[in-house]
């Protein structure tokens, strides 16, 4: 989840301690101003920790499903339509994120959460079904999204989770796009501010959905061009002006989309410091490779080498240099980024199709072949009277 206080490398410019206090983040116009208003608002199930601590199997480490900087998500069963704790199999499944942390700011990132997906509805952002809120507890429960996140499709090596083929990272980058094109349309005008691998979730069927809506921002109102914020995010992933001065537009979502688009072409993460230095910021790695055709194969993820045509990579390499113009107002709107991606789809279809018929066609130019060949035989056969 979006906090500051992640393991990983995280951006907190303002104050070191990363606490966030709420005088510090007053409420935006459109957002309801107190708890009590944001918790009756939403509409959410509200659950007893007892409950979600059975559901959980007592939040019992073998069903963790992976761990943030808000705390861990714990598999868990729950009976619809009573909501209680349910015996592991059965009933609904759910992911509890728990907050392990004290202070002010976990619980603002808590609120936050409940605020924004207590009231959008769409298909590529994660469903929340409830919260709890008793004692020092909070706690959140989504819909269950049973492959997990794209970071770990991308970059965990395990059986379990195999390297995603092109047309499924086609298909994730668009769903991922769709709900952020959602999130910035007049509907809702959300600036998601966190847009990265691990919080895009993956369901059965590869369809992406958008999770952790605890940085998210309203966007501007009244005509003005941007939010001003404190600096928060995730390094490699943040964009350059947001970075340098705090203006938070839609498009910085953008720029972290294309960031999330090259983690995808070429399977390295926004910042390896595993890698040698001058490979180790994705971003300042690829870029140089990504104007030219011919430079772009040599960045993809070797992985997927064989799966996509020249063109269908190119396009997708023009997009994400797109996505990362210095100019915030270079880069595509969502909406442009979707319509990209479809596009890029069509192609890649399109170039499926020529494939197969030239494969057809082969198959039929051997099979010609032998019905010539086979009157041959037989004729041979015929003659040495066989038949
Ligand atoms: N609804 C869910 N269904 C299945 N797995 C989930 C769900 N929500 C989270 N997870 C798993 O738990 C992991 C941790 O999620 P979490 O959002 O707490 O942290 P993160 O996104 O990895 O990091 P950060 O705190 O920097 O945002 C995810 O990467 C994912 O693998
Ligand atoms: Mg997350």
């Amino acid at each position: 989840m979006g906090s500051c206080f992640s393991v990983r490398l995280k951006i907190e410019s303002s104050r070191l301690d990363g606490k966030v206090t709420s005088a510090s983040v007053p409420p935006s116009p459109r957002s309801p101003r107190s708890q009590a208003e944001i918790l009756q608002l939403a509409n959410l199930k509200s659950f007893s920790f007892n409950v979600l601590k059975t559901a959980t199997r007592n939040f019992r480490p073998d069903s963790v499903l992976g761990e943030g900087g808000f705390g861990s998500v714990f598999k868990g069963w729950i009976d619809e339509p009573s909501l209680a704790a349910a015996k592991p199999g059965t009933g609904t499944v759910i992911a509890v994120k728990r907050l392990n942390h004290e202070g002010i700011q976990g619980h603002q990132e808590w609120l936050a959460e409940i605020n924004y997906l207590g009231q959008l509805y769409h298909q590529n952002l994660v469903k929340l079904i409830g919260y709890c809120l008793e004692d020092d507890h909070r706690l959140l429960v989504y819909e269950f999204m049973p492959r997990g996140s794209l970071e770990n499709h991308l970059f965990r090596r395990s059986s379990y989770f195999q390297p995603l083929s092109w047309n499924l990272r086609i298909k994730v980058a668009l769903g991922a796009a769709k709900g952020l094109a959602y999130l910035h349309s007049p509907e809702a005008k959300v600036i998601y501010r966190d847009f990265k691998s691990s919080n895009i979730l993956i369901d059965s069927n590869y369809n992406a959905k958008l999770s952790d809506f605890g940085l998210a921002k309203d966007g501007p109102v009244d005509g003005k061009s941007h939010v001003s914020t404190r600096v928060m995010g995730t390094h490699g992933y943040a964009a350059p002006e947001y970075m340098a001065t705090g203006h938070l537009t839609a498009r910085s979502d953008i720029y972290s989309f294309g960031v999330v688009l090259l983690e995808l072409l070429t399977g390295r993460r926004s910042i390896d410091k595993n890698r040698p230095s001058g490979e180790q910021i994705l971003v300042v790695f690829a870029k140089p490779y990504l104007s030219s055709k011919r430079k772009i194969l040599h960045i993809m993820d070797p992985r997927i080498e064989g799966q996509y045509s020249s063109a269908a990579a190119t396009r997708a390499a023009i997009l994400a240099m797109k996505c990362l113009m210095k100019e915030p107002q270079h880069r595509p709107t969502a909406d442009e980024v979707v319509k990209a991606l479809e596009q890029l789809q069509e192609l890649q279809k399109a170039s499926e199709s020529l494939r197969m018929e030239s494969v057809q066609k082969d198959k039929d130019n051997e099979n010609d072949n032998k019905v010539v060949s086979y009157p041959r035989t037989l004729a041979s056969s015929s003659s040495s009277g066989g038949v």
